[in-house]
Order: structure tokens, then sequence, then C-alpha cells
């Protein structure tokens, strides 16, 4: 398939641009975009044909559901049967931007996009490409990040031309994501509502709002991944780059000490290492592909860089990549859910 690339300043679109991937998606192609927290690859969510290309572009399993992106809160009434009193405090606070929202699906959601649940995950970009494309389709549109199923998402248009060049109709690239990691998963359907997946709004920010919120006990630890999660998604070893990842956790001089020997061993067993640290540690490793996620004290930093990073350590070949953990508190949850995924919750202590 000829993959066409087009560029976009997101400061100042160009609509001849915008209708032509609206035409695309309008006609069941493939279209990838960017939103503020990943790119993702998007279909026509109400064309089931089309809707198939996607799991065969990324080679995703048919039983993992899709989000459907939407420009407008209005949106919301005709895909759902039923809008929780909570949906509208959560859209009224957080949409558009990196919040999905779990409810009763429509009649009108096929069911290759909800894997034959009867909910449908919803969310309102605040990418203004990303608007501006749902809007001149519309259309509601279903899309995944734009990886190869399991590999990190990407952060900018070259992760997605590695992964999906030749198997889509178009690549928009406008520049680098913000958030960097996926937007929160969270189920309305119960009280109270259950963050499925942590993202770019954090638990603290929906408590606020919603006074009492849970998380899915999938979330934190390995045994209750073998149980079935709520979110499809989750139970994939997922985020992961090709090299083996270990987590190294605790008080950050034994840390540093402990990731330098280990690297050492490694070493002189014929590896190749990488160590994943930050602004505040960098300068404490040697001998290994270093490379600094971002600043401690500004965790934002971090969650935006975390895939680049993922990615980059592929690139230089590296088999092991020993990486420091962060507090587990605001974006910090969500950056620690996706590194101890890629590291398979592979943790060391010290
Ligand atoms: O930030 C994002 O959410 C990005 C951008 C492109 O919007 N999209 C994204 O999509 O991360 P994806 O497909 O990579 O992840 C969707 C997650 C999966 O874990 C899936 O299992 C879960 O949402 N999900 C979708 N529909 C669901 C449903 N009805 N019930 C529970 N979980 C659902
Ligand atoms: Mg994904």
């Amino acid at each position: 398939m000829k993959t066409e690339i087009i560029k976009l300043n997101p400061d100042n679109i160009y609509t001849e641009k915008i209708d032509y991937a609206a035409n695309v998606l309008k006609s069941g192609g493939l279209v990838a975009f960017p939103t503020e927290t990943v790119y993702g690859l998007g279909a026509d969510a109400t064309n089931e044909n089309a809707v198939k290309k996607i799991f065969t572009a990324k080679g995703r399993p048919s039983d993992n559901p899709l989000i459907v992106h939407i420009s407008n809160k209005n949106d919301v009434e005709r895909l759902v049967s039923r809008i929780p009193s909570s949906a509208f405090r959560l859209m009224d606070k957080f949409w558009p931007g990196p919040l999905t929202l779990i409810m009763e699906k429509s009649r009108i959601i096929p069911h290759v996009i909800t894997a034959g649940l009867s909910t449908v995950a919803i969310r309102m970009p605040s990418h203004p490409v990303a608007l501006a494309l749902i809007e001149r389709s519309g259309l509601p549109v279903a899309a995944p990040s734009a990886n190869t199923s399991g590999k990190p998402s990407p952060t900018n248009a070259k992760h997605v031309i590695d992964d999906l060049y030749g198997k889509v109709d178009v690549i928009i690239d406008a520049g680098s994501c913000g958030v960097g990691l996926e937007s929160t998963v969270l189920d309305i359907t119960t009280e109270p509502p259950v963050i499925l997946r942590p993202g770019g709004v954090t638990y603290e920010q929906l408590k606020e709002v919603l006074g009492s919120v849970d998380t899915d006990p999938a979330l934190f630890s390995k045994d209750f991944m073998n149980a079935t999660p709520k979110s499809p998604g989750m139970k994939y070893k997922h985020y992961s780059p090709k090299a083996e990842v270990i987590i190294i956790k605790g008080k950050s001089e034994k840390v540093a000490g402990r990731i330098n020997k280990m690297a050492e061993e490694l070493r002189l067993n014929g590896l190749k290492v990488g160590i994943l640290a930050t602004e505040q540690t960098k300068a404490l490793y040697r001998d290994a592909e270093i490379i600094s996620a971002g600043d401690r004290e500004h965790l934002e930093t971090i969650a935006s860089n975390l895939f680049k990073a993922l990615r980059e350590f592929d690139k230089r070949g590296v088999d092991v990549i020993l990486a420091e953990s962060v507090e587990n508190s605001g974006i910090g949850l969500a950056i620690m859910n996706r590194l101890n995924k890629a590291a398979g919750y592979n943790i060391i202590e010290v």
C-alpha cells in the first residue's frame, strides 16, 4: 500500500490538507494522526471493514477494543445508551483532553470496535489537528495508538513511519505529542468509577471531581494480570522495547550503585546495556548507553519522553535496559504502570 505523509503545523492548519485526510477516513481508509497523548491510527468507527483494517495494520488481537474519538461533547449522546451523571462533570472538567470514558454503547457502535463488550470507550482529544480531522470527517473516529501491537506507543511521526509505513493510507506529521503517555481510561458504568488505565489525567485530579474513585487491582500486580482485567488491553505485555527491561527501585544513592554494578556484570557477559536515568542522576553512570528520560522534579517531562527513550534503546541495539523508578503519584502512576509492563514486572528493590 502507498502511504502518503502529510506535514502540518499544528498552529497553522491547512484546511485542504485536513479535508484530504478526512476524505480518506470517509472512504474507509486509515489515517494516522497526532493527539496530545500519542499518535492514533484512525478509521471510520461506523464502518466495520475500515475498523478491521486497523487490527490488520497493527497486528492487534481482535479481543482488544478500540477508543472512539469525537470532536464535540454532544456527539456522546448517539454513541452511548445512557450517560451517567458523573460523565457531565468529567466532560466539563477534562474534555477535550487525555481522559477516556467507558459507558454502555448504543447500537451504532459495531462489535469490532468493542470486541463484543456492551460498553464503549469514548474520548475527545485536545490536539488541534486531531480535533480538526475528526470534525471535518463528520465521523466518530476509532483510533488505537499508531504503533505495531506490543511496541511502545508512538509520540512523533517518525515512530509511526517506523511501524506502519506501507500499511496505512496517510500519516499526518505534526511534530511531537505533549503528554507522551496514553489517556486515562475510566469506567463510569460503576459507582465509584474505576481507573482501568492510568494516564494523562491523574488519580488525584479525578478524585477531586468525583469524590471517590477506584483503581483496577490489575494495575498494580502481575498476579492480577492473570485474572481477567476489565480493560482487555491491559493483559498484553505492552509498551515493550526489544530489550529486556529491569526496574531498580529504592533510595537514589543505592539505586545508582546497584545499577552500575549490574551493568558491569552484564557487560562482562557480553551484553550491551542501556540505563534509563533522569537529569538528576545521569552523571552517576558510566560505560553504558545512558538516556535521561527527564526531570524528576517535573514528572511530566519523563512521561513525555519515556516511549521515545525506549524506542531509542532499541535503535542502539541494547540487550538489557536498567531503569530507575519514579514515585507512584500524579503522572508517576502512569509512568510506573507503563514501565512495569515494559519490564514484565521485573523489579529489584534495593
Ligand atoms: O491516548 C489514547 O488513549 C490513545 C490516543 C490515540 O487517543 N489511544 C489509545 O488506544 O491508547 P489503545 O487502543 O492503544 O488503548 C485503548 C485501551 C486498551 O487498553 C483497551 O483495552 C481499552 O482502552 N478499552 C477500549 N474499550 C474498552 C471498553 N469498552 N472497556 C474497557 N476497556 C476498553
Ligand atoms: Mg495502544
